[in-house]
Formats: structure tokens, C-alpha cells, sequence
């Protein structure tokens, strides 16, 4: 063989193994990372056929962290103790998953997540204590006294069933009791087949239900400092890093989930969201919380990787002094409002007269949003959205006032 054959042979094999190579990256990752062959066993029989009948489930199963743990669709799908059995193509599954199928092998995130307000505080904020179990009740009382045992939300009743379940539901069944005992779901968050670490960081995620005038979270984070560094840089952050040993070279800008949730170099995990808090910051007047030193602690640790102390402590100052000004224009609101009812000028229904509505919003979409701006970084929302608007609205609240009084003079 000349020199010049063997060249070509060389050149063209080189070529065939590198254009291989240049075409397999171009497919999606599904198709490159080929599951083990004890897991294609396990999952086997149900992937088979749902990649004809659901493939887009297949697919993001065998992408999760469940498949590389060799966790199988029949691990999840199977009934717990509680759930209906259903006859399925030769197996025995559950259709209708809850929290309590992740808890089988999560215990410790569905305990913290229980006591959280997220748990079955969020449900009681809608429907009252009713749909829960006298224990479910005592559970949650333990930690949130007060907050579950008390009437269904007067507004819900008033709109109606359709209403709550395609509005209220929609956001606040992340704490609604299930029928097998357990409470809430594990996938507003993770979604029910990427079971994604990544998706749960994303801002957007929580943004599904933190939206809105009345808890403008997502809006406040996009127009924070922090919110413009991760739209920004989110390419480079490390959003699938293990929690177990998330640092800040991973996470050098923080999400919602970072600040509220994250063991950010070596601080402790959590899914209880409260646990940071030192505020009732969605009330209408403000009171701090049992235990505000140590969440404020907690919060601070978290702010302090990325953070000198000195302008952690005055950042937290000036918000305080926006907690006690807004509470007190709040409460100048609520006691002209006392004062009408006292004088029987208005109905003791709620919600039928136009100035119990200004009322409402003053305190739920401008007194709120100034708090929640004040503590994550929305100026804009402190001022044009929070307190100009507090001073209109009472101007209104004032001058609707004084019109009953003239009519009940008459
Ligand atoms: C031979 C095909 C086949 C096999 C095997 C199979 N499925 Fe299915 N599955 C289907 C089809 C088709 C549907 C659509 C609804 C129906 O016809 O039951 C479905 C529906 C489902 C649903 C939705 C049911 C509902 O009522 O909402 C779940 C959950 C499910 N399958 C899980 C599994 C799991 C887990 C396995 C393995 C343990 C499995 N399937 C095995 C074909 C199959
Ligand atoms: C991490 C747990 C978990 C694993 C593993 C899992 N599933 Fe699911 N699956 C869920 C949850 C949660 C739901 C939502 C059930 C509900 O609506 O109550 C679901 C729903 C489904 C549905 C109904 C989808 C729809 O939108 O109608 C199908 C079909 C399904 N799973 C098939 C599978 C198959 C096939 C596998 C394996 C390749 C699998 N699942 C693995 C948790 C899991
Ligand atoms: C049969 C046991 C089992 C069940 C059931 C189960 N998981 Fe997992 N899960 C695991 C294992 C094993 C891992 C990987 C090792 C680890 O991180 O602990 C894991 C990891 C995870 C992770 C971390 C993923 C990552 O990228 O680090 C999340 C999130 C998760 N599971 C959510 C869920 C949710 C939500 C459900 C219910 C819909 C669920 N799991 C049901 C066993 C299970
Ligand atoms: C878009 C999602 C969404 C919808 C729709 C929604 N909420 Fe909420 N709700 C939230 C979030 C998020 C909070 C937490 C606000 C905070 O802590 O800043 C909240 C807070 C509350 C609170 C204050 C906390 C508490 O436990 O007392 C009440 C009460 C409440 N919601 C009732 C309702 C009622 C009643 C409806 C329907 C009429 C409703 N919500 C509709 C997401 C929603
Ligand atoms: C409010 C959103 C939210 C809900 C609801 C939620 N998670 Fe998570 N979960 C997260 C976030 C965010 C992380 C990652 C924390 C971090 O940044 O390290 C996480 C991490 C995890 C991990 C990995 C923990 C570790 O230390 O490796 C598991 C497992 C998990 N969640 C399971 C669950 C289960 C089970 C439920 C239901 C009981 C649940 N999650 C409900 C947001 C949520
Ligand atoms: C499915 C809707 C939903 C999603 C998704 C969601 N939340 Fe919530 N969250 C709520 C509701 C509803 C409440 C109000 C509970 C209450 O006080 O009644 C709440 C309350 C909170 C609170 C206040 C808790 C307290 O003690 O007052 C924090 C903090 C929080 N969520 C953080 C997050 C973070 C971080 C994420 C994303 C990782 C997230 N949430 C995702 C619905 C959601
Ligand atoms: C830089 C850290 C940081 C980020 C990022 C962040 N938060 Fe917060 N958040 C805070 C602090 C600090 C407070 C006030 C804590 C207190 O009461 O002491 C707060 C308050 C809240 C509350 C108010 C609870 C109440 O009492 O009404 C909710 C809900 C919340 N955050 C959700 C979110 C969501 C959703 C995102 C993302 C869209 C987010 N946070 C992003 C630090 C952060
Ligand atoms: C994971 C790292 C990280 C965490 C945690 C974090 N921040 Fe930041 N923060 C940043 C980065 C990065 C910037 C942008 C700094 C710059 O301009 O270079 C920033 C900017 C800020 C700014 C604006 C500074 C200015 O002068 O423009 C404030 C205020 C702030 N952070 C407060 C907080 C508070 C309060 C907490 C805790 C509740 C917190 N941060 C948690 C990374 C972090």
C-alpha cells in the first residue's frame, strides 16, 4: 500500500468518526444517554408503551435524577396505603398521585414542607379548617396557631365554586389536604416526571403562584438588582447542582429559592419557607413573628456568603422603617373603617360597599407590595406601586367617607 492510500484511509476513517460524532451531538440527549439495562428492565414494560402512547413522560423520566438513581416508573405509580388500586395493562397502580407517593422516599422534605405554611395553612386561607383531620388540624396549630382554624375566606365564599377552583385552587392546593391522608404535592414545584432540582430554582417557578399586585414577588425579583444579575448570567450558574453541596461559585446571583429555601455552602436545606421569616408581611398591619431573632439570623447567614454584614444590617433597617411607616398609614385606613362601623354606616357584610373594596386594595396590593419591595430589592414598588398609591387610595377612602357621613346627617 503507497503512502498516499493509507493517507486517504486515514483521513476519510478520521472523518467518518468525527462527522459520526459532530451528528450524534446534534440529537437530543434522550437519544445519546441510553438507560442501564437493569433500569430498561425495571421501567421496562410501562416505558415501552408510554413512549408510543406519552412520550414526552418517557423522555423527561429518563432524564431525571430518578433514572440515574434506577428509581422506576412502578416506585411512584404504585398505591400507597390510602390510594385506589387500578387494574393497568397487567400492573396495579395508582392514576392519582399525591405528596404521600414522594414521601415513601422523601420523609424528611414532606416534614418540613408539612410545617410549612405552604402545608395546610395555604388551604385554610381558602376553605377554612374543614377539609382537614382533627390530627392535620393540631399538627399544623402547632406551628401556626391561629391560622387554620378559621372561617373560609369571606371573599371565596362570594365569587363562588367556580371561581376558587379555577382561581384560589389553582395556587393555594399546594397545602390542600388529599384523600389518602396526606397534604399538598411535591410537583408544583418539581414537576411530576423531571422531579427537577433546576426547575425549582428557577424564579419563574415559584412565579407560577408569587404574582400578582396583592404578592408581586416575581415582579419584584426581575426589577431587583438580583433579578437583572440572573437574567443576565443565568447561562453561566450551575442550576442542577446537588443541594447537598450547592456553593456560590455554582449560584453566585440568588433565585427565590437560594434566599428562602437553599443550603447555600453548607447551610441547611429547607422546604419549610417560613422558617427565614421574621414579618407577617401579607397582613394588613404588620406584627413580627414568634422567633423573628432567629429567622432573621437564618435569613441574614444566607445573605452573609454573598454579603459584607454592615450593609446586610442597614439593608434590613431601612426595610424595617418601611414595615413600621406602612403599618402605620395602614392602620390609619383601618381606623376610619372601624370608626364608620362603629357609627353604622356601613353593612356588617363584607365586600358590598365600594369603600370595604378600596380598603382592601389599599392594604392587600399597596401596603403589601411596599413591604415585599422594601425586603427584595423593588424601589419601584416601594414607591410608584406601594406608596403613592396608599396615599390616592386614602384620599379616596376619605372622601367616600365623608359622603356617608352627610348622607346619614341627611
Ligand atoms: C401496553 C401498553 C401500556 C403499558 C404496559 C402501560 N401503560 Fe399506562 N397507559 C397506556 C395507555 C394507552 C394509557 C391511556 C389511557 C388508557 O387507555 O388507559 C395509559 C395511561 C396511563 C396513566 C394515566 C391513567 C389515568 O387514568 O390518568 C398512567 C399513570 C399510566 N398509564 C402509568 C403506567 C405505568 C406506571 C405503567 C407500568 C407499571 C404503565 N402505565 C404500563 C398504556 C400502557
Ligand atoms: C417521581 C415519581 C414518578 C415517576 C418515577 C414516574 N411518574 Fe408518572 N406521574 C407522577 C405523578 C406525580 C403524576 C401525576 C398524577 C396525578 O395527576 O395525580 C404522574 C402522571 C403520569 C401519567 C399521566 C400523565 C398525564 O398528564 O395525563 C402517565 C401516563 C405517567 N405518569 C406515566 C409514567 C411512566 C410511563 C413512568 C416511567 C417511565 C412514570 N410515569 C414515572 C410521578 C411519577
Ligand atoms: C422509590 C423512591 C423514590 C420515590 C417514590 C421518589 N423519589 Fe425522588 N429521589 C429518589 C432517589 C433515590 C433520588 C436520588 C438520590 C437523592 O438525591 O436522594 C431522588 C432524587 C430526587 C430529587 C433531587 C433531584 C436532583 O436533581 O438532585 C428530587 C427533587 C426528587 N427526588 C423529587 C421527588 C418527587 C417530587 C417525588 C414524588 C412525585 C419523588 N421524588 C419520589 C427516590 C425516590
Ligand atoms: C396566582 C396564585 C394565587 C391565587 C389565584 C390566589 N392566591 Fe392567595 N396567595 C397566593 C400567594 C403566593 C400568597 C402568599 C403571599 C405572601 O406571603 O406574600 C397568598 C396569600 C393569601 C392569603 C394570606 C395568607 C394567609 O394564610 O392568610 C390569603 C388569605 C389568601 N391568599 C386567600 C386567597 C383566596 C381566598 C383566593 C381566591 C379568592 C386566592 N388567595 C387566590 C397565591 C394566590
Ligand atoms: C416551593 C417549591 C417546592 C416544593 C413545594 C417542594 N420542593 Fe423540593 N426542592 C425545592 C427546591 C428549590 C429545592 C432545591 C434547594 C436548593 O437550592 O438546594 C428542592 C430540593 C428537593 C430535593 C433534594 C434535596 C437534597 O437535599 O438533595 C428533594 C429530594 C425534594 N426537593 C423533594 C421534595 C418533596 C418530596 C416535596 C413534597 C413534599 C417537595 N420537594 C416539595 C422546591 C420545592
Ligand atoms: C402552587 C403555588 C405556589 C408555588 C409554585 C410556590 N408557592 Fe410559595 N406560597 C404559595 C401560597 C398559596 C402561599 C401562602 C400560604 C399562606 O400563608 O396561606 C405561599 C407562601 C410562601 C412563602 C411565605 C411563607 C410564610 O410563612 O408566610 C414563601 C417564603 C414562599 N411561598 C416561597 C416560595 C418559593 C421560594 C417558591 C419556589 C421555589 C414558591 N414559594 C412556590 C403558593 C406557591
Ligand atoms: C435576596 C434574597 C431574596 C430573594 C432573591 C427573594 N426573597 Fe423573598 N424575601 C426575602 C426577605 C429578606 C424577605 C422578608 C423576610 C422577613 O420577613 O424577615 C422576603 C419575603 C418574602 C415573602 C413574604 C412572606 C410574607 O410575610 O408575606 C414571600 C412570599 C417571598 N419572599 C417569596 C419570594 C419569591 C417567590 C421570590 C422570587 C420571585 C423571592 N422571595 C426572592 C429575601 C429574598
Ligand atoms: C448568592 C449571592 C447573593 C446572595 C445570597 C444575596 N445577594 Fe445581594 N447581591 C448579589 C449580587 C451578585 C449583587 C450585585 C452586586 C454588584 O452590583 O456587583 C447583589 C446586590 C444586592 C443589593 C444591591 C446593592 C447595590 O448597591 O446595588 C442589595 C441591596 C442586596 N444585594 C441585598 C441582599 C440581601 C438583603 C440578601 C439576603 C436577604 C442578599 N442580597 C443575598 C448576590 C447575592
Amino acid at each position: 500500500m503507497s503512502f498516499k492510500t493509507i493517507f486517504v484511509t486515514v483521513f476519510l476513517s478520521t472523518a467518518l468518526i468525527l462527522s459520526a460524532f459532530l451528528v450524534n451531538s446534534y440529537r437530543p440527549p434522550t437519544q445519546v444517554r441510553q438507560p442501564t439495562a437493569a433500569l430498561v428492565k425495571a421501567v421496562g414494560k410501562c416505558a415501552e408503551c408510554h413512549r408510543t402512547e406519552t412520550a414526552a413522560v418517557v423522555y423527561e423520566f429518563e432524564m431525571s435524577a430518578h433514572a440515574a438513581a434506577d428509581v422506576t416508573c412502578l416506585d411512584c405509580h404504585q398505591p400507597v396505603e390510602g390510594q385506589t388500586p387500578v387494574e393497568h395493562r397487567g400492573f396495579t397502580i395508582a392514576t392519582s398521585l399525591t405528596a404521600a407517593n414522594c414521601k415513601t422516599c422523601h420523609a424528611t422534605e414532606y416534614e418540613q414542607f408539612l410545617r410549612s405554611r405552604h402545608g395546610a395553612v395555604a388551604w385554610a386561607a381558602v376553605a377554612g379548617p374543614d377539609d382537614f383531620t382533627p390530627e392535620q388540624i393540631a399538627h399544623a396549630e402547632t406551628y401556626h396557631p391561629g391560622w387554620v382554624k378559621r372561617p373560609a375566606n369571606a371573599l371565596a365564599r362570594l365569587e363562588g365554586p367556580s371561581a376558587i377552583a379555577a382561581g384560589c385552587a389553582e395556587c393555594h392546593d399546594v397545602g390542600r389536604p388529599n384523600a389518602d391522608g396526606s397534604i399538598g404535592t411535591c410537583t408544583a414545584c418539581h414537576s411530576r416526571h423531571a422531579s427537577s432540582v433546576a426547575l425549582a430554582r428557577q424564579p419563574q417557578t415559584c412565579g407560577q403562584c408569587h404574582m400578582g399586585p396583592d404578592h408581586s414577588q416575581i415582579e419584584i425579583y426581575h426589577e431587583s438588582k438580583h433579578g437583572v444579575m440572573f437574567n443576565a448570567q443565568r447561562a453561566q450558574l450551575n442550576l442542577a447542582a446537588d443541594p447537598k453541596h450547592l456553593t456560590t461559585a455554582d449560584m453566585f446571583v440568588p433565585t427565590c429559592a437560594t434566599c428562602h429555601m437553599s443550603g447555600l455552602d453548607g447551610l441547611g436545606v429547607t422546604h419549610d419557607t417560613t422558617e427565614r421569616l421574621s414579618y407577617f408581611l401579607f397582613a394588613d398591619v404588620s406584627d413580627e413573628r414568634p422567633g423573628k431573632a432567629m429567622a432573621q439570623e437564618r435569613m441574614k447567614e444566607v445573605c452573609l456568603k454573598c454579603h459584607t454584614k454592615p450593609a446586610i444590617d442597614e439593608y434590613y433597617a431601612q426595610a424595617e422603617a418601611v414595615v413600621e411607616s406602612t403599618n402605620e398609614k395602614v392602620g390609619q385606613a383601618r381606623d376610619l373603617m372601624n370608626s364608620l362601623r362603629e357609627r353604622n354606616l356601613l353593612t356588617p357584610a363584607p365586600f358590598d360597599e365600594p369603600i370595604e373594596f378600596l380598603y382592601f386594595d389599599l392594604w392587600h396590593y399597596f401596603g403589601r407590595t411596599a413591604k415585599h419591595g422594601a425586603f427584595m430589592g423593588g424601589a419601584d414598588f416601594v414607591q410608584w406601586h406601594g406608596n403613592y398609591e396608599l396615599l390616592a387610595t386614602f384620599a379616596e377612602m376619605r372622601e367616600l367617607a365623608e359622603e356617608l357621613d352627610h348622607a346619614d346627617g341627611e
